[in-house]
């Protein structure tokens, strides 16, 4: 029978807007103390149901053939699930010597897989789900700002693998953001327009319905936006 206080331990669900929880852990690449190891940086801290499990071995081979593209916009991945560390190395190293998939193959994971056996971190994030496994970490996503503050969470069911373009369409998005003081529209990526945040007064909403507005598009008031070329976006959010 599961105390209240471990059942408010599962649920813990941390929120966007919120401070990361803190955790320090034992990690494939040694001991994390997060978010102070990644001051700076975004991370994507994601959960993964078990190693040696066939939808997370073609999650982690994709991952890691993209770690350089991740890490080039400033963001460090660190993977997690509720195995040890032996059996993490045990399953990193087959995936390096054995595993082929979608013409990738002799893939090193190199960014850190946390051990939780303990499931202390998995609960902090919210990431045992108890519907789905009281075991097994769901497949989360946690976009970390480097501000150490959730900017975006996805989960998805142990069955679905993830879709790893959207993951980083989502980090850029989120880094232009930042960066332009704009919002980006359904399906947005560098190079297409970005959306004005909404007229807050009634004078902004008649200024946006003038001739005269520069670069900006309006399809009424509420609607408006303006080109945002694809090289100014790159050069800002990717390292040289
Ligand atoms: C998998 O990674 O293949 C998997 C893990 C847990 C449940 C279903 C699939």
């Amino acid at each position: 029978m599961e105390t209240i206080l471990e059942q408010e331990q599962v649920s813990a669900m941390p929120r966007i807007g919120d401070s990361a929880p803190p955790f320090e852990a034992v990690t494939t690449q040694g001991t994390v103390n997060f978010p102070e190891d990644y001051s700076g940086k975004w991370v994507i801290l994601f959960s993964h149901p078990a190693d040696f499990t066939p939808v997370c071995t073609s999650e982690f081979i994709t991952f890691a053939h993209l770690e350089e593209k991740f890490n080039k916009a400033n963001c460090e991945l660190i993977g997690l699930s509720i195995d040890g560390l032996y059996s993490h190395i045990a399953w990193l190293r087959t995936i390096k010597e054995k595993i082929k998939f979608k013409g990738m193959e002799n893939v090193e994971v190199k960014f850190p897989l946390i051990e939780d056996i303990s499931m202390s971190v998995a609960k902090k994030y919210g990431m045992i789900q108890p519907g789905e496994s009281k075991t097994q970490a769901v497949r989360a996503v946690f976009f970390i700002d480097p501000k150490g503050i959730i900017r975006a969470i996805i989960y998805y069911p142990l069955s679905l693998g993830r879709n790893f373009k959207e993951i980083y369409r989502a980090l850029i998005a989120m880094q232009t953001t930042d960066a332009f003081n704009v919002a980006t529209p359904a399906d947005w990526h560098p190079g297409d327009d970005v959306i004005l945040s909404p007229a807050g007064s009634c004078g902004v909403a008649e200024e946006r319905m003038g001739k005269d507005n520069g670069d900006i598009e309006c399809e009424d008031w509420f609607f408006c936006t303006k080109k945002l070329d694809k090289d100014e976006v790159l050069s800002t959010v990717l390292k040289k």
